[in-house]
Order: C-alpha cells, then structure tokens, then sequence
C-alpha cells in the first residue's frame, strides 16, 4: 500500500541499523538472519500510525516500533522450536540452519534488545511505554503456555481458544497500537479504543493465520501448510470440526488425534478433508469477518477525522486480505 510504504521503509532500515557486539558471530548471526527475511512489519506500522494519528511525530515512536519488531521476530524463533516448524518466510527456520541452543540463546538476545529499543522512548512516556511492553510481553507467554497445553487437551472450549489466541498474538497488536497512542500524546480513553481496535484486528489476524495454516498457498505464506493439524493445535476449525463430526467422521477425528507413527501429508490430507465436510473453514473466515468488522467499529469510535484514520483503516484493510 503506497500511504504505507514509508513507514515501511523507515523500519527496514532503522532494523538494518543495528548494531550488535562484534562477537560472537554465532550468537548474532541467527539475530541478522531473522531479522532480513522480511515480514509484513505489522506491529512497527501499527505503532509509528497510532502515533501520527495523535498527532505525534513518529520519529519519537520509532524505537519503541524497532523493539516491537524484534520483540516479535524474538517469539517467532522460540516459536518455530516449540512447534516444530522447519519453514519461515519461505526460508528454513533458525533452529534448522543453526540448531536449538541457537534459537534459545539468541532469541533471548532478541528479546534483550527489544527492551533496549523500548527503553529508549524519550521522556515523558518511557514509564507507560515499558509499562505496557512488559504486561504485554507476560501476556504472550501466557498465550503460549495455553496454546502448548491445549495441544493435549481435547475439550478445549472456542471461549478458552479465543482468549489463548487473545494473549499469544492480540494483546501486541493492541499493545503495539497504544504504545503507539501513549507516545503521541492521546489521552486514556483514545489509548484504551485503539487498543481495542488492536486487540479485534488481532484475533481476526490469529484466526486467519490458522485458516492460511490450512488451505494457504506456501509459496505465499512462507510457512509449510498443515503444520497445526500435526501439531494437533486447538485452532476454532479444530475445535468446531470436534463438535460438528458425527459417525464415522467423528471416529476419524478422534483417531488422527491420538494417533503415532503416521505419514504426515496422510493426517493433512484427512484433517482437511474432513475440516472440507463439516465446512470448519468456512465457520472460520466468518469469524475473521466478524472480528474485522468489530476491529472496524472500534476504529470508527475515536473521535478523530476518518482522514487522520485513512493509514490505520488502509492498513487493516490489506491484513483482511492477505495470503502470507
Ligand atoms: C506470525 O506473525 C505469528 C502470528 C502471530 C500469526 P506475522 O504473520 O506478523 O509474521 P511476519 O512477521 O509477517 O513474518
Ligand atoms: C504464533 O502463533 C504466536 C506467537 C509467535 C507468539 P503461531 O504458532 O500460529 O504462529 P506461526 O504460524 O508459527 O507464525
Ligand atoms: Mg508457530
Ligand atoms: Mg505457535
Ligand atoms: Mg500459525
């Protein structure tokens, strides 16, 4: 999107800038790597807006926008080795290229510099900032602790994978937006709005991410397709899929579900030809419509010029429609 593509620009190249101990090399290289395969830089944008938004200039948003990036980038590694995931960005994952440890270690590194970054928003707002970092960062590990245990369970309400998906991935695109708001001066009820805001655009971005986990392109996505059906994730076509099986489909669901020993592509391929049946899919897209529409909402309630919205309405636009 062309309104966007300058915010774009001024995080690649503050994320290009920098800079690292010059060694070891071994526990930086992974950090370089993850941080130049790209990515859509969601939550950087989100913040650099929410401040321009207010009124705020961006310039004193954007080293709390880095942190959130790395912050971000740091998840994806410690992710990758909690789920297995060989592919990311269409490259192999850290923990594939280097190994574990090397995750581990340098996604703590990641971590590290992203409260660096943090720290830095000037005065008077570095408190509220880091404030919400931290609560927001608890949050998330909170959110993958569930999304880990709900892996085992197989009575996992749509209610409890909601609020999972809430913490492991909302609560920074909220977080990300009011840190955004703090900095550019908005008063607390604008903050709290566009959190909200956030936090819906965050559960349809969620839902879609699982949906595109399913039937995505790789290509597109980056990601090797199906890895939550192996994984055996509670994701809402899971979990609506559990309700909806009966007969033999129900049987099949429940064997895939405690089976050992499989041919991967076979489980894929039967989860989503069941999901296809019972039209788990479908249900799914509809609740990222529906959580668009009320992220939407959320955005329209701040008493602001739609034009000083236009960048956040754009940007929200172009994630309900993305493939990757
Ligand atoms: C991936 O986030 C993790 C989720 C919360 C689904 P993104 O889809 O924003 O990943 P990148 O940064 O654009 O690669
Ligand atoms: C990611 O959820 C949430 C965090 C990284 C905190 P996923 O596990 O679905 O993300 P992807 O699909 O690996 O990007
Ligand atoms: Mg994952
Ligand atoms: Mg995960
Ligand atoms: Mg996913």
């Amino acid at each position: 999107m062309e309104s966007l593509q300058k915010y774009f620009d001024t995080i690649e190249s503050a994320l290009a800038d920098i800079e690292y101990a010059a060694s070891p090399d071994g526990l930086y290289a992974p950090v370089r790597y993850e941080l130049s395969l790209g990515g859509k830089r969601v939550r950087p944008l989100l913040t650099l807006l929410a401040c321009e938004m207010f009124g705020g200039d961006c310039r004193s948003a954007l080293h709390a926008a880095v942190g959130l990036e790395v912050f971000h980038n740091f998840t994806l590694l410690h992710d990758d080795v909690m789920d297995k995931a060989d592919v990311r960005r269409g490259k192999p994952t850290v923990h594939k290229v280097w190994d574990e440890n090397r995750a581990i270690l340098s996604g703590d590194a990641m971590e590290i510099i992203a409260f660096r970054y943090i720290a830095r928003t000037p005065a008077p707002h570095t408190g509220a900032v880091i404030d919400w970092f931290l609560k927001t960062a608890l949050e998330i590990c909170e959110g993958q602790q569930y999304d880990m245990e709900f892996e085992t369970r197989d009575d996992v309400t749509e209610a409890e994978y909601i609020e999972m998906i809430r913490l492991k991935t909302a609560v920074l695109l909220g977080g990300a937006l009011k840190i955004g708001a703090i900095i550019g001066g908005a008063d607390s009820a604008d903050a709290d709005r566009i959190y909200r805001f956030g936090e819906s655009l965050g559960l349809a971005f969620q839902l879609q991410d699982d949906w595109l986990d399913v039937y995505g392109d790789p290509a597109r996505f980056g990601k090797k397709i199906g890895g939550d059906i192996l994984n055996n994730k509670k994701t809402y076509m899971l979990i609506n899929a559990q309700r909806r099986a009966e007969g033999a489909d129900a049987e099949e669901l429940s064997h895939w579900l405690s089976a050992t020993g499989y041919d991967p592509a076979e489980k894929i391929a039967a989860v989503t030809a069941l999901y296809n049946r019972v039209g788990a899919g479908e249900l799914c897209l509809q609740q990222v419509d529906a959580y668009s529409r009320r992220a939407i909402e959320a955005l329209r309630e701040i008493a602001l010029p739609e034009t000083a919205k236009q960048p956040l309405y754009d940007l929200a636009t172009s994630l309900i429609k993305r493939d990757h």
